[in-house]
């Protein structure tokens, strides 16, 4: 089943890009719309909405915001479990022994600082892409409505 997911590149691995997009093409998927962009706080929040309460919001929040991010769609077969497997486990230290050839073992450094996201279900990818990518507004609106 074809599917859509979030992928983002976090500022830890703003370096890694075209090693990055790179990985996602040799895995079969497809990039039908990207952008580079700094998230502020509130954005961060509203963005990791599902992780309020936990132990780490607040280095993610600050690791988040500390410079560009990538976001980008990614569409293919099975996409949302699919770019997670290929995203790897959240810890590099484990997806370098579980997982080598994933993203996370080859450019994450901890379980902060971990290379890349992925969408974790089929409604955190509608809502994340519509994060980033909005799909209502005045340049979508079709003139004649
Ligand atoms: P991500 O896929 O962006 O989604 C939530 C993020 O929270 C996750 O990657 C990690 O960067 C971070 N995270 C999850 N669990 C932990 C943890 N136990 N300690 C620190 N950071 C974590």
């Amino acid at each position: 089943q074809k599917e859509k997911t979030l992928g983002l590149i976090k500022p830890d691995a703003m370096n890694k890009i075209g090693q990055i997009l790179d990985h996602v093409y040799r895995n079969g998927f497809m990039i039908t719309k990207l952008k580079m962009c700094k998230l502020d706080r509130n954005e961060a929040f509203e963005m990791y909405q599902e992780h309020r309460g936990k132990p780490f919001l607040n280095d993610l929040l600050e690791y988040v915001t500390s410079g560009p991010v990538l976001a980008f769609e990614v569409v293919g077969q099975n996409a949302i479990t699919n770019w997670r497997k290929t995203i790897g486990p959240t810890d590099p230290a484990t997806a370098r022994s579980e997982a080598p050839n994933s993203i996370r073992a080859q450019y994450g450094t901890d379980k902060t600082r971990n290379a890349c996201h992925g969408s974790d279900s089929l409604t955190s990818a509608a809502r994340e892409l519509e994060f980033f990518f909005p799909s209502t507004g005045p340049k979508r609106r079709n003139t004649a409505q």
